[in-house]
């Protein structure tokens, strides 16, 4: 070892303990429970990865941070599919923990802990929870009416019902909204209402529910979430929550439930949301007894410690009121912040089993690099909460571009020649010392970037200096240079320089790409930390070469998209499905052919004025999560508003500018937010598979379809 190589490892030592003695933080980080019913799929990733690369940021920082998660394991769907399977709910959720703690691993998801919500941990925490918040008067009991399954002897949870639209009349529409119309409703309300569970017809029944008094909480609740604990979109949402003011929360759940019973309350159970969240506390204390740590700093009143949740923005009505009154009431500190995101869309559209966008992280993993998602979602993701489109060409384009085209790149045009001229050792002076320079220059504001979770940002950053790089390369041509005896020298420095910016970046990448990082430091023989990019690698040994990345392959893009589908086979089973009711969108493989209505006369067919008409306009409704509202060119200088059901399926911007069909002659209807002047023709059970009709190409607006 020479001495500058002593130098620059002394130098990082000292660095390093010098940055942590002046400000290493105590940090506990976790990602949404998912659901212990269902696969790992691509939207639930988003967050997985999210979540991973920031707390691997964290620690890379020298901070000492943890990351912990688990399943969320109760609740009636659970109960059920495991009945179904004709196994119990314990066997089911231990089955499912172990594959997705194996999908977690396939896209390197570091977890600290991973645990389950049915846990003791979480049932000694629910029951001290409660208890304190029992004690400080803030449980109330209520008897209320609910729909009850007579066959099954329980009562349902509103999307266990099923049947005809109240407002609308549409058929066959869920326990609470209808798809046709947006309308929500009160399972009471359902027409011809019947059973998810059995088909039976449900009656009303009393129960004595408690409650949580959220209301209680409600000035505490508006200073937490003023005080920069969410983000902006987030906290003028719950502004309008408190406007509309906060309601009694129902906590209890009647047996037969899959839970923990409610301390004092034989037959009543925690309803799963109670426990869920509480999972945080009881898979870090889980945590904290197999290594030592101790749970108390953290979750103390007075903790100095940093503890945030990242989530769906569909589930902030839970983490940023329920969960934060909860331990304020029950004497635990509250989280600093909450970080919601988006969802994900495929391809502009809501994930969708009949197009194969329903992505499974199982089969993404059979068929793709984890590393291509890791990186395609840093290179969108921003600390707001917008969707994030996963557009598989653009996808596959900026992997080959960045990480192959780009980064990968300027290791391989140097590498060989380090190898075979140079004995494998890195030249002992820097060549350019203002670009290495800039590229170190960059590391505290791409750092500040990832503290902010401006994920695209870094990543752009990134690119830009990877660009300088390749540029450089470009410029001192090192596969000329070694051609020439009197230029080795030259081809050595440049050669080490290129190797040297390489691993400046793969510091800055590290975080989102652990796997290739990892392969790169045996390559360099050296650890890429937080503190040791800033000096060089000079007279130093590396590893031979070997290819970091490969391109992908759209073949296999195709085949795992085509692998999506195959779970759209009709199924056998006639028995009403539990899984119908669930949140993944089962209802295309549960639709064999519906029967062919009653025969017509052309006479009646006639009487149906079918349109060609063009999209010009597509918007998002305002308060109704199904509908799209269209403005629809349909010649002779007409244009027509029609409310679509179809927003599962298209992102409105999808579909402005695109030729459809329209029933021109349907009387038109007054709904909440406007009048639908007609119908556009789609086909599809519905949810996210729903397919509109378009005309061949020639086709021009006002055209009759006969
Ligand atoms: O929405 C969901 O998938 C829930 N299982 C998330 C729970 S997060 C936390 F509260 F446990
Ligand atoms: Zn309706």
């Amino acid at each position: 070892m020479t001495a500058s190589v002593s130098f620059s490892e002394i130098f990082s030592v000292i660095y390093a303990k010098e940055h942590r003695l002046m400000s290493t933080r105590k940090i506990l980080v976790t990602s949404a429970l998912p659901y212990a019913n269902g696969p790992i799929h691509l939207g639930h990733l988003l967050e997985y990865i999210q979540t991973d690369i920031w707390a691997r940021f964290q620690k890379a920082r020298g901070h000492q941070c943890y990351y912990v998660c688990a399943d969320d394991a109760h609740g009636t769907p659970i109960m059920l599919k495991a009945q179904e399977q004709g196994i119990t709910p314990e066997q089911m959720i231990a089955k499912t923990n172990v594959e997705h703690q194996a999908d977690f691993a396939g896209f390197a998801i570091g977890f600290d802990n991973y645990y389950s919500t049915h846990s003791e941990e979480n049932r000694q925490f629910a029951s001290q929870i409660y208890n304190k918040l029992n004690d400080g008067g803030y449980i109330k009991r209520k008897t209320i009416s609910q729909l009850f399954d007579p066959e099954k002897q329980m009562f349902l949870p509103d999307r266990f019902v099923k049947g005809d639209c109240p407002k609308c009349g549409a058929l066959d529409q869920n326990g609470d909204s209808c798809d046709v119309c947006g309308a929500t409703y009160s399972p009471t309300e359902v027409k011809n209402a019947r059973s998810v569970v059995s088909g039976a017809t449900p009656v009303l029944k009393d129960s004595e529910h408690y409650f949580f008094d959220l209301p209680a909480f409600g000035q505490m609740l508006q200073d937490w979430t003023r005080s920069g604990s969410l983000q902006d979109e987030m906290a003028n949402k719950l502004q309008e929550w408190f406007k509309d003011g906060l309601q009694m929360w129902d906590i209890s759940r009647d047996a037969p439930y899959f839970g923990f019973e409610i301390p004092g309350a034989p037959g009543k159970f925690f309803y799963v949301w109670l426990d869920a969240p509480i999972g945080y506390l009881a898979s870090f204390k889980n945590f904290c007894d197999k290594t030592g740590i101790n749970f108390d700093e953290f979750w103390r009143l007075d903790s100095d410690a940093e503890v945030y949740h990242f989530i769906g923005k569909d589930i902030i009505y839970f983490h940023s009121l329920f969960w934060p009154a909860m331990l304020h009431g029950a004497g635990f500190r509250k989280p600093n912040a909450i970080y919601a995101h988006g969802f994900v869309t495929v391809n502009g559209a809501k994930m969708s089993k009949s197009r194969g966008t329903f992505i499974k992280a199982r089969t993404y993993l059979d068929h793709l690099n984890p590393e291509y998602l890791r990186y395609y979602f840093a290179s969108k993701l921003t600390s707001g909460i917008t969707d994030l489109d996963l557009n598989l060409d653009d996808f596959s384009q900026k992997v080959n571009a960045d990480l192959v085209g780009k980064v990968v790149n300027i290791a391989s045009r140097c590498a060989s020649f380090i190898t075979k001229r140079f004995d494998g050792k890195l030249s002992a002076a820097v060549a350019e010392p203002a670009l290495l320079a800039e590229f170190v220059a960059m590391g505290d504001s791409i750092a500040d970037s990832f503290e902010k979770r401006e994920f695209a940002r870094a990543i752009r950053d990134i690119m830009a200096l990877a660009d300088k790089a390749n540029q450089y390369i470009d410029a001192k041509a090192p596969w000329v240079l070694v051609k020439d005896e009197s230029k080795q020298q030259e081809a050595h420095d440049v050669c080490s320089m290129g190797i040297n910016l390489f691993r400046v970046l793969m510091h800055y990448l590290k975080p989102v790409l652990p796997l290739m990082a990892s392969e790169t430091e045996a390559f360099l023989n050296s650890t890429l930390c937080w503190n040791t990019y800033q000096q060089p690698l000079l007279n130093h040994a590396v590893n031979p070469f070997k290819a970091l990345m490969q391109r992908v392959d759209p073949l296999k893009v195709q085949a795992m998209l085509e692998a999506s589908k195959d779970n759209l086979q009709p199924q056998t089973s006639t028995k009403p499905v539990a899984e119908q009711a669930a949140k993944t969108d089962t209802k295309a493989a549960a639709s064999a052919r519906e029967p062919i209505s009653e025969t017509i006369s052309i006479d009646d067919f006639a009487k149906i004025d079918l349109r060609v008409a063009k999209i010009i306009k597509a918007d998002a409704v305002e308060g109704a999560d199904k509908l799209v509202q269209l403005q629809l060119d349909i010649g002779g200088g007409e244009v027509r508003q029609v409310f679509a059901g179809i927003k599962a399926a298209y992102a409105p911007e999808q579909l402005e500018g695109r030729l459809t069909v329209m029933v021109a002659n349907l009387a038109p209807r007054k709904m909440r937010f406007g009048l639908s002047e007609g119908m556009v023709l789609a086909a599809g059970p519905g949810g996210s598979d729903i397919f509109i009709l378009s005309p061949d190409d020639g086709a021009t607006p006002g055209m009759r379809v006969k």
